[in-house]
């Protein structure tokens, strides 16, 4: 994978000379930037484009679901990223603790983002936020709220449906009960949990649901925008089934919130393009792409002031949990130990 950078990069060259050949406004950024990106190509591709359109810089992305920091991390001085696009507060930290990360200042970032989504130190910054929600049978559970306590409650057990308890989102999840409620409270509710579950614990967030849909379990834990994926997924019809059987139901909307996690972008330390990573830094806060996120991606901006799309909305407003996300950061190595402590994946 490697070897073959330099030869992904160079169309990349080529390009950025054909456009700065062709000449532009003064506000145009020619050159290139370079992505390495966890998050994947239909989700942000989108975004990109319409960068290059406006500024004239060339968007080379890496796209891998794994390894990026690591790799950055062994590429060192030489790496060409300039940029790092992820989900996860834990993997935004994880890219400072491994030292790829550089502090930037923007007054466009600070302006935009609210100051408990990005580090104090400007070494991450969040774009995007989701919920993670209770997706409950429309046609097996007729209450009407929930809270992430009451999914140990014995009256649940054997109808709750999640994926892998060290997957990323449930971390971020068990970490801010952690931070919540405390260390001991925290066990006890997993072990509730594990007792509540219908099955041993596997697939990815969309699985969760086709399993209410199918009747293997009443209610699931998942993400909110696999709600918009699934009921406008032309290519798998059979998705719009699988949302239409069930409704988000937002836990603690009321008291202390619903757990949010984040997607976020760090500057990478030896950002070669630095400049055109600060521009698309900035544009990715801009009205323009937080809207292309709400809309293409159903997540929620974090610029204030930019609506949520429609459908977003249709399924209802909530009330974030405020705990801040360093904190619940902090916890995730606790929450994965835990997790092994219950057996919860067994
Ligand atoms: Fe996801």
């Amino acid at each position: 994978m490697i070897a073959k950078r330099l030869s992904t990069f160079l169309p990349g060259i080529a390009a950025a000379i054909a456009l700065t050949v062709a000449g532009g406004q003064a506000a145009r950024a020619d050159g290139e930037v370079n992505v390495y990106s966890y998050r994947q190509p239909f989700l942000v591709q989108p975004l990109f484009d319409t960068f290059e359109k406006e500024t004239g810089a060339k968007v080379n992305v890496i796209f891998a679901s794994k390894g990026l920091i690591e790799r950055m991390a062994e590429e060192g001085e030489s790496s060409p990223a300039d940029v790092l696009l992820t989900v996860d507060i834990g993997r935004l930290e994880q890219a400072v603790t491994a030292g790829v990360a550089q502090p930037v200042k923007s007054d466009v970032l600070t302006a935009n983002i609210p100051a408990e989504f990005r580090d104090d130190q400007g070494r991450w910054f969040a774009l995007t936020t989701r919920a993670r929600v209770v997706y409950a049978s429309r046609e097996r559970v007729k209450q009407d709220s929930i809270t992430y306590a009451e999914l140990a409650d014995p009256k649940w057990k054997g109808r709750v449906c999640i994926r892998s308890g060290q997957h990323e989102y449930n971390l971020g999840l068990i970490a801010s009960i952690i931070a919540n409620e405390g260390e001991e409270q925290a066990l006890k509710w997993l072990e509730g949990l594990k007792a509540n579950l219908a099955r041993k614990p596997g697939g990815n967030d969309r699985g969760q649901i086709k399993s209410v849909y199918s009747g293997e379990c009443d209610i699931a834990l998942a993400n909110t925008y696999y709600m918009g994926a699934m009921q406008t997924n032309e290519k798998e019809p059979e998705q719009k089934e699988w949302a239409a059987a069930v409704r988000i139901l937002f836990p603690d909307k009321d008291t202390r919130g619903t757990h949010v996690n984040v997607s976020g972008v760090v500057m990478a330390k030896y950002a070669p393009n630095r400049d055109n990573a600060l521009k698309l830094m900035e544009f990715l806060a801009s009205d323009e792409a937080q809207r292309i996120y709400a809309e293409l991606n159903f997540e929620y901006p974090v610029k204030p002031g930019v609506a949520w799309s429609d459908r977003v909305k249709s399924w209802g407003d909530f009330k974030p949990d405020t705990i801040s996300l360093g904190e619940v950061a902090k916890r995730i190595p606790l929450a994965s130990e835990m997790v092994d402590q219950v057996r919860f994946n067994e």
